[in-house]
């Protein structure tokens, strides 16, 4: 059943623009043609994602988990000219049509695709970064975390999606691998000096965190 939360949703995500068309065609291609489509950041989360690179203006960012394109796409948003997005993707169909999707949009010179598995991959991705984007293999975030938070640049952002887990994070008794991953992630964060982070209760929890 429908409740306030899903009508609220929907009026904040209506008044967050404006989205390009290419990436509205994104979302449609995603829906026509791939299995879990509710996997794509969605218009809330990415036009979040589109103003917080922007703010920060990223010349080289890292994104873990591509699936489609739409989050590297909003995230390109904010690249200063001859700048770098590099993104991870294990799948080889959905990096496939992320391809296509990177190719028909204004930032196919600035994007890097790399297919395969993000820990084998990331030792080739030249750092350092001014803002990774972790979505993608929940299970590795802690793991992901302590190989680049030494990459990350001083004032750089460290954005990871999926945070609040469905709102099941804060059930102890739920011991979800998972969960157990994504728990010990926020811990990290919230003990660890060398960042400041804010949970922001959008979508399944985005953490927003800088590096000191
Ligand atoms: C939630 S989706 C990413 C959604 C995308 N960032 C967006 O907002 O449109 C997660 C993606 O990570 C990929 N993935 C999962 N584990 C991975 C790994 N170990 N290495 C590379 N990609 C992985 C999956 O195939 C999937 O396409």
């Amino acid at each position: 059943m429908r409740d306030d939360i899903d009508y609220t949703f929907e009026y904040a995500e209506r008044l967050s623009g404006p989205v390009p068309e290419y990436l509205r065609e994104v979302e449609r291609q995603t829906f026509l043609k791939t299995m879990a489509p509710q996997m794509l950041s969605g218009q809330l989360q990415g036009r979040l994602l589109a103003l917080l690179s922007k703010l920060s203006a990223p010349k080289n960012i890292l994104e873990l988990g591509t699936f489609t394109g739409y989050s590297a796409l909003c995230l390109a948003e904010g690249l200063p000219p001859g700048g770098r997005l590099h993104t991870i993707e294990g799948n080889p169909e959905t990096a496939f049509w992320a391809r296509k999707h990177f190719a028909s949009s204004p930032y196919a010179k600035n994007i890097q695709l790399y297919v395969g598995q993000a820990k084998a991959l990331l030792p080739d991705i030249p750092g350092p970064f001014d803002l990774i984007f972790l979505d993608g293999d929940k299970r590795g975030y802690p793991e992901y975390f302590d190989l680049l938070i030494d990459q990350l640049r001083p004032g750089g952002l460290l954005l990871a999606d999926n945070v609040l887990w469905d709102g099941r994070i804060n059930k102890p008794a739920d011991q979800d691998p998972d969960l157990i991953a994504l728990r010990k992630y926020n811990d990290l964060l919230a003990d660890d000096s060398r960042v400041e982070t804010v949970v922001l209760p959008i979508r399944d929890g985005l953490s927003v965190a800088r590096r000191v």
